[in-house]
C-alpha cells in the first residue's frame, strides 16, 4: 500500500456551503492559487452544476491552477457530470465528483428511491463519467449510515464501471474514531475489487471528532485520501481541518508513517486568507493556526521555551507560516517592491489597471499606518475599490460625530450602481448610527446575524479593523468583509459588502428561476 496520502481540499465546495461562507469568483480563484502554492494534491473547486457563478468559478480555477487536479462535485446524473466536465476543460488535471445517498433515511425520504434504482443510478453515473475523463470519485453520501451489506454492492459495482477514487462521507458527523476506522476497514475486505481504487475518507465536525475520525479512517481503515478544509470550515460545525490534519500526519511520521506533499509553511497564510474572505474568524486557542497556538502564558512554560524550545513546542511556528506575520512593506515602498510582494503571496490581479488601483490604496493605508503586513495586503486587495468590475454598492464618504453622553450621528454617501446617495442617521453608537443610515436607503430588510470586529494583525491598536456583518434575508445568509484603520469606516464597508453579496446570491437563484 502506497505511503503517500492525498490531501483533497473542499474549501471551496463543502467549505463554502456553510451559510454566510459564499465566494466571490474572484476571491475563489485567488484562494485556490494560495492552495496551489499550499500543493494540495485535489481542490474541488466547486458544484459546477449548482449555479452559473459557480460553473464560471470552477472554469476560472481549471483555467488558472497547474500543480494540483482540479476537481467539480456532480449529483448522479448526465446534466450535473456534463456540466462539470465543461466547466473542466482547460484543466491540466481534472476530475469529476459524483455521489449519490445511500443510507436508508436518505434513500427512502430524501430521493425517495429504492435501492435497486440507487444502485442502478450509481452506475449509470461513472458509466457515464468514464467517457468523459479517468479520474472519478463516488462518494456514497451518508454513507457511514448505510447498510454495509448494500453499501459494498453499490462500492463494488462502481469501482468495476472505473471509479478511481471511493469516499465514505460521514455525512452528519455521528461517527467516533475506532468505529469508523473498523467501519472502512471492513467494507475493504469485503470488497473484492477494493485494490483497484484509492479510499478516501470524508468527515463532518458534529461532535468534534472529524480530525480524529479521519486519521482513524487512514491508520485503522487504511485509507489514503483524506477530505478536509481550511480552518475546519464548513457547514454546521464544519468539516475536517487541513491544517490539523496535515501537521498531526507530519509531526506524528513516526505514528503514521505517511508521507503529504503539502508545503507547511503555507498553511497559515491559506488560514488568514480564507478566514479574511469569508469573515469566518478563527478561534484564538484553534489548533496550529489560532493566534495563541505558539503562544507561552504561564511562567513555566516560557521559562521551559527559553532554554529548550521542545520542552513545550511539538512544532515550530515558522515551519506552518507564522514567520510570515512580519513587516513587510512601509511608506517608502515603491510599486515593484508591492507588486513582487504580491507575486510572493500568489495573489494574481488580473490587469495593470488593478495593480494601480491596489498600488494607490496601499500608498493611503501606509500614509495612515506605519507598518503593512501580508495580512493588510490580503484586505487591500479584497477591497472593492480595486476590482475591475465595481460592486453594486459603494462607499464613497462618511462623517460621524460622537461624543460621550450625546447620541452619535452619521452621514454618508454610498453609490449604488451609477447613483449616488447622501444619508444620515443616529444611533446607539457610531457604527450603529452609520449602518442605519445605510439601511435606510437601501431597505434591504435584511436582519443581522452578527456583528463583530477584530484586529488583523493583532497585538496593537495601529492596526486595521476587519469587520464582519452577517446578514440574513429571504432564508439567505451572507457575511460580509470590510478592513479600515476606521472601524467605523470597515463597519460601513462590511455591512455594505455583506448587500452586495445579499444581491448578488438573489440573481444567482432567481437565475436558475
Ligand atoms: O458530506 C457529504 O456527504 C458530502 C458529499 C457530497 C461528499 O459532502
Ligand atoms: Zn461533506
Amino acid at each position: 500500500m502506497s505511503d503517500q496520502l492525498i490531501i483533497f481540499d473542499t474549501t471551496l465546495r463543502d467549505g463554502e456551503q456553510s451559510p454566510g461562507a459564499s465566494m466571490t469568483k474572484d476571491e475563489k480563484l485567488r484562494i485556490a492559487r494560495q492552495l496551489e502554492r499550499l500543493k494540495v494534491d485535489v481542490i474541488e473547486a466547486g458544484f459546477a452544476a449548482s449555479s452559473q457563478g459557480d460553473f464560471e468559478a470552477v472554469r476560472a480555477i481549471a483555467d488558472a491552477i497547474k500543480d494540483s487536479t482540479v476537481c467539480s462535485l456532480a449529483r448522479a446524473n448526465d446534466r450535473d457530470i456534463a456540466r462539470a466536465a465543461e466547466a473542466l476543460k482547460g484543466a491540466a488535471r481534472s476530475r469529476i465528483h459524483t455521489f449519490i445517498a445511500t443510507s436508508e433515511l436518505h434513500m427512502e425520504k430524501k430521493l425517495r428511491m429504492s435501492r435497486e434504482q440507487v444502485l442502478e443510478q450509481a452506475i449509470q453515473a461513472v458509466r457515464f463519467a468514464r467517457n468523459l475523463t479517468d479520474d472519478i470519485e463516488f462518494s456514497p453520501e451518508d454513507g457511514y449510515r448505510s447498510d454495509p451489506e448494500f453499501l459494498a454492492r453499490v462500492v463494488e459495482a462502481v469501482i468495476r464501471e472505473g471509479a478511481r477514487t471511493l469516499n465514505i462521507p460521514d455525512t452528519v458527523g455521528y461517527a467516533v474514531p475506532e468505529l469508523y476506522g473498523h467501519f472502512i476497514k471492513t467494507l475493504r475486505e469485503r470488497v473484492p475489487n477494493s485494490d483497484q481504487a484509492i479510499w478516501s475518507v470524508h468527515c463532518h465536525n458534529d461532535l468534534g471528532m472529524a480530525v480524529a475520525n479521519s486519521l482513524a479512517g487512514v491508520k485503522i481503515g487504511g485509507a489514503r485520501q483524506i477530505e478536509c478544509t481550511i480552518n475546519g470550515l464548513g457547514e454546521r460545525a464544519g468539516n475536517c481541518s487541513l491544517e490539523e490534519v496535515v501537521m498531526a500526519v507530519k509531526t506524528r511520521r513516526d505514528y503514521f508513517g505517511l508521507d503529504v506533499r503539502v508545503d507547511p509553511s503555507q498553511i497559515v497564510p491559506a488560514s488568514k486568507m480564507v478566514s479574511q474572505t469569508t469573515g469566518f474568524v478563527v478561534q484564538p486557542n484553534k489548533a496550529v493556526v489560532g493566534a495563541n497556538a505558539f503562544a507561552h502564558a504561564s511562567g513555566i512554560h516560557q521559562d521551559g521555551v527559553l532554554k529548550a524550545r521542545d520542552t513545550y513546542e511539538i512544532m515550530r511556528a515558522e515551519d506552518v507560516g507564522w514567520s510570515a506575520n512580519k513587516i513587510v512593506l512601509g511608506k517608502l515602498s515603491g510599486r515593484n517592491a508591492f507588486k513582487q510582494r504580491l507575486q510572493e503571496l500568489g495573489i494574481q490581479l488580473e490587469s495593470e489597471a488593478e495593480i494601480n488601483a491596489a498600488f494607490i490604496r496601499f500608498k493611503d493605508l501606509a500614509d495612515r499606518k506605519a507598518e503593512i503586513f501580508d495580512e493588510d495586503i490580503i484586505a487591500l486587495v479584497m477591497d472593492e475599490s480595486v476590482a475591475q468590475e465595481p460592486d453594486h454598492f459603494r462607499l464613497v464618504a462618511l462623517a460621524q460625530r460622537s461624543e460621550m453622553g450625546e447620541r452619535p450621528q452619521a452621514q454618508v454617501v454610498f453609490a449604488a450602481g451609477e447613483d449616488e446617495h447622501r444619508t444620515q442617521s443616529d444611533g446607539n453608537g457610531p457604527v450603529d448610527a452609520v449602518l442605519k443610515a445605510i439601511e435606510s436607503k437601501v431597505q434591504s430588510g435584511a436582519e443581522m446575524l452578527l456583528y463583530s470586529v477584530s484586529a488583523i494583525t493583532g497585538g496593537s491598536t495601529e492596526s486595521q479593523g476587519e469587520v464582519t456583518v452577517r446578514l440574513q434575508h429571504a432564508g439567505r445568509v451572507v457575511n460580509g468583509v470590510g478592513a479600515d484603520p476606521d472601524i467605523v469606516v470597515a463597519s460601513a464597508k462590511a455591512y455594505l459588502s455583506a448587500l452586495n453579496k445579499l444581491r448578488s446570491k438573489t440573481e444567482r437563484v432567481a437565475a436558475q428561476g
